[in-house]
């Protein structure tokens, strides 16, 4: 009897963790990709919008087949970490409701962090989607073209929600796999949870400083618009 319980119980037990190693090892790889990618598009910074520092740096991945190759690749790996994740998302009305509850009432930092992790992978997914789907279908990226996107339609109010966002879920990410696999001690949680903090708010700060670049200072591809897929969004 004891030998068919522990059998039964080992398979999800087993599976389970390997779930959770695949989610932290696709977390731990888009969290490296979106610093590097947040520095890399800020460099359009550099030249203060003259946009030679970015085409370099662009054309160099398209040389190189990364932003083909590599583009569909991150989306696959969001798609999956995604997933993974969402094994433990509340999905029905009354786990949410519980879910709630049991939040207010622990009042736990920790909770509360998980709980903003699971509301933005949702804007992530769909905003981050859309995002990636416009770049790679309009290549070679050029900061005119980007200042193009960004100068039309809905698109700087789009970056505007993924862009705080997706510091805040790559932040508290990288803070989570810490505490998880027990790297953060709980002596020293609150000091990386303001370390976390301050880097979100920089990195935010780095994006919003390129955005504004972008909108007023690039000059736009006057033709690019006509394009892209999603002209009017
Ligand atoms: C290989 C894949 C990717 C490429 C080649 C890429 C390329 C770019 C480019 C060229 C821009 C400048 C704006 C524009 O052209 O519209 C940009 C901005 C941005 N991207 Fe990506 N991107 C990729 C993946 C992602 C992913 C997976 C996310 C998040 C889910 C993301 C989030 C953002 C954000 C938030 C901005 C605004 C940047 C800022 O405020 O500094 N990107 N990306």
């Amino acid at each position: 009897m004891y030998t068919q319980t522990v059998a039964q119980a080992k398979e999800p037990v087993r599976n389970d963790a390997m779930y959770d190693f695949l989610q932290m090892a696709t977390g731990v790889a888009l969290v490296l990709f979106m610093w590097a990618h947040m520095i890399l598009v800020a460099s359009v910074n550099l030249d203060f919008g003259g946009g030679r520092v970015m085409n370099f740096i662009a054309n160099f991945f398209e040389a190189t087949y990364m932003a083909q190759l590599g583009g569909p690749v991150i989306f696959l790996v969001l798609l999956f970490h995604f997933f993974m994740a969402a094994r433990k998302f509340p999905f029905r009305a009354e786990e949410q409701k519980a879910m709630w509850t049991h939040t207010v009432r622990f009042n736990h930092m920790d909770t509360w962090l998980w709980i903003i992790q699971a509301a933005t992978a949702f804007i992530i997914l769909v905003l981050g989607s859309i995002h990636l789907f416009s770049v790679l279908t309009t290549l070679p990226i050029t900061a005119a073209r980007s200042a193009a996107r960004i100068q039309t339609g809905w698109w700087l109010l789009l970056y505007l929600v993924l862009l705080p966002c997706i510091e805040l879920h790559v932040g508290i990410g990288a803070y989570r796999i810490g505490v998880k696999w027990g790297w953060i001690k709980r002596s020293t949680r609150e000091y990386f949870h303001g370390m976390e903090n301050k880097l979100s708010f920089v990195m935010i700060g780095i994006g919003l400083i390129t955005l504004i670049m972008f909108y007023f200072i690039v000059t736009p591809d006057p033709t690019f618009m006509a394009k892209t897929p999603i002209p009017h969004m």
